[in-house]
């Protein structure tokens, strides 16, 4: 169990919960706050949507343990809101509903969208709503509510919504690289701001591997002191800038089926000679899901067989914002795993001084089929692998 501590409807809420429990769950069952709805419990109908430090939040997949510091809004604490209170008679008024399971999320999704996108026209709506599936209504009833409020609700272009500042969950050090990120303003443009990196990180998820490198250890560790080609040698890596003091700015792609994000941000890499280890401490935003990531991998290269190396990689990593909902431990490992191949490939090229390319991004569909035949495999054939 993990203690965790977040604001859930004002109220601030201290709690030990399994690690696999998730946001809905949570709310509905330990706080008996049930007007969330569950569906599909996969990510797809939208029922279960809440909003989370201001912005809708599928919380079907979102763990609990993962929102410490979050503020938490579920439906039942828009009584007293003024633009819940309009969309609420606007939906009662166009016929948004009938059996209404749909109805938390759909409203959910609907005050993001009134609050954010003032001047959203039909198809925008459209767009914004099409992570909330309804049985029931054909959805023209819903997308007319949300419209009518646009259109008639003039304080709904004026109120603000509360984005809380997330209390922070990264410890951050006294050698903090300010580094620029993307974050999105709401309405499409891109602003920048500064994030620190992470000395720890609480509640993140942490994977180990090691992979086999057909190259001396020595060679081996020479390339891992180049960071431009380290940031080559890694899928998806770019690198804008290396700073004296060793920090390095840059950007990491990585697409999973239709899913794509970019993260730019800021890394601190420093190695141990004596040890033939090191610690990479990264954090970067998204700006376009508006998620962040942070992360801390420990690598040691040792010698292995007969002229080879093996590269053991501890990462701690937690993901926040809408893209944590596809954080999940499988799909990352997945991932990290098809990464890591690639990676260990580039590097034993770049060791015996081949050129390496700049790697693409992991991503596409082989992406997706391949890590849910590796869920497939651990379910029915308990392949721990
Ligand atoms: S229950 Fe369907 S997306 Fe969460
Ligand atoms: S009103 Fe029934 S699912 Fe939407």
């Amino acid at each position: 169990m993990n203690a965790v501590t977040l604001r859930v409807n004002g109220t601030e809420v201290t709690a030990d919960v399994a690690p696999r429990t998730h946001l809905a769950d949570f709310v509905r069952e330990s706080l008996n706050l049930t007007g969330t709805h569950l569906g599909c419990e996969h990510g797809v109908c939208g029922a279960c949507t809440m909003i989370v430090d201001g912005r809708p939040v599928r919380s079907c997949l979102s763990f609990a343990v993962a929102c410490s510091g979050a503020d938490v809004r579920t439906v039942e604490s828009f009584d007293d809101d003024p633009v819940m209170d309009l969309l609420r008679h606007a939906f009662s008024r166009h016929h948004a509903l009938q059996c209404g399971y749909c109805t938390p999320g759909m409203l959910a999704t609907a005050y993001d969208i009134v609050t954010r996108l003032p001047n959203a026209d039909e198809a925008r709506v459209r767009e914004e709503l099409s992570g909330n599936l309804c049985r029931c209504t054909g959805y023209v009833g819903i997308v007319a509510a949300i419209r009518d409020v646009l259109a008639h609700g003039p304080h709904a272009r004026t109120v603000t919504t509360k984005r809380s500042a997330r209390s922070a969950q990264v410890t951050t050090t006294g050698w903090n690289v300010a580094a620029k990120i993307d974050t999105d303003d709401g309405h499409r443009g891109r602003s920048t701001g500064l994030i620190p990196l992470p000395a720890r990180i609480d509640g993140g998820i942490t994977l180990s591997r090691a992979v086999f490198v057909p190259v001396p250890v020595d060679r081996l560790w020479t390339t891992l002191h180049d960071i431009d080609t380290v940031a080559k040698c890694l899928p998806g890596a770019s690198i804008e800038e290396v700073r004296e003091d060793g920090s390095v700015l840059g950007a990491f792609a990585v697409a999973i089926g239709p899913m794509r994000a970019r993260f730019t941000g800021a890394a601190q890499v420093s190695y141990d000679v004596a040890s033939c280890s090191g610690t990479v401490r990264g954090a970067g935003g998204d700006g376009i899901s508006r998620s962040r990531a942070d992360g801390v991998i420990e690598f040691r290269a040792l010698a292995a067989g007969n002229q080879g190396s093996k590269l053991d990689i501890d990462m701690t990593y937690k993901l926040s914002g809408p893209l944590a909902q596809f954080g999940r431990p499988a799909v990352v490992t997945h991932v990290v795993d098809v990464l890591l191949g690639d990676f260990a490939k580039n590097l034993a090229l770049a060791s015996e001084g081949e050129t390496v390319i700049a790697s693409a991004p992991v991503g596409g569909g082989g992406l997706v089929l391949g890590t849910l035949l590796a869920m497939l495999r651990r379910l029915f054939f308990n392949d721990r692998t």
